[in-house]
């Protein structure tokens, strides 16, 4: 199965996925890393793993939809199944969603439905739930809408900091994540 892994910033989930074997044994093969920030940590991850790397930065293009054209057209040649959004803090558009329907899953450092958007953890935090955690999804037009495809609960602890919160919230992401990839695998097989 050929992925392409769009991310913004530090790349940890992207590191997770990349340097899991299970998945390598399994078929997974990561053909190119698409960053929309010049300056994310990720660009550097991917590069040690000689991973191919497409940076294009939204605001030289006039539009959104402008801007997708071009990641398509750079994808295109590369017969992609399946784009995986980690840490990509983007809205996608139909551009994208209708060139690989049904093929492009997010993860989300919450419960979907509750605390969409950049500050999935911070914002559970906040409201001071007892519960929060991880969900993966199919994309559509909306912001961390789409269809669940898995969730996993992360306690929250009465003496727990924003840190101590993130730092468990992202450790269940690099758990679930590849092995919510590896069962596309699978059934890609
Ligand atoms: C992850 O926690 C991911 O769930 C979140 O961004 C972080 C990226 O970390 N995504 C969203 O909030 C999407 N709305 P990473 O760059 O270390 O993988």
């Amino acid at each position: 199965m050929r992925v392409a892994i769009f991310a913004s910033g530090t790349g940890s989930n992207f590191e997770a996925i990349a340097d899991n074997q299970r998945l390598q044994q399994a078929g997974l093969e990561i053909v190119q890393l698409v960053c929309d920030r010049p300056q994310a940590a990720v660009i550097e991850k991917a590069h040690r793993r000689e991973v191919p790397v497409t940076v294009l930065a939204p605001r030289q293009f006039e539009n959104r939809q402008a801007y997708e054209q071009a990641v398509v057209a750079q994808l295109a040649p590369l017969a992609i199944d399946y784009i995986i959004l980690a840490g990509y803090m983007r809205i996608i558009t139909p551009v994208l969603l209708g060139t690989y329907p049904q093929r492009i899953i997010n993860i989300h450092p919450a419960l979907l439905p509750d605390f969409p958007g950049i500050h999935g953890i911070e914002d559970a935090y906040r409201a001071k739930v007892s519960e929060t955690g991880v969900t993966v999804h199919y994309i559509d037009e909306g912001v961390d809408t789409g269809p669940i495809i898995a969730q996993a609960t992360v306690p929250v602890k009465p003496n727990d900091t924003l840190a101590t919160l993130e730092a468990r919230v992202h450790a269940v992401e690099h758990q679930l994540y590849p092995a919510v990839i590896y069962d596309l695998v699978q059934k890609n097989n």
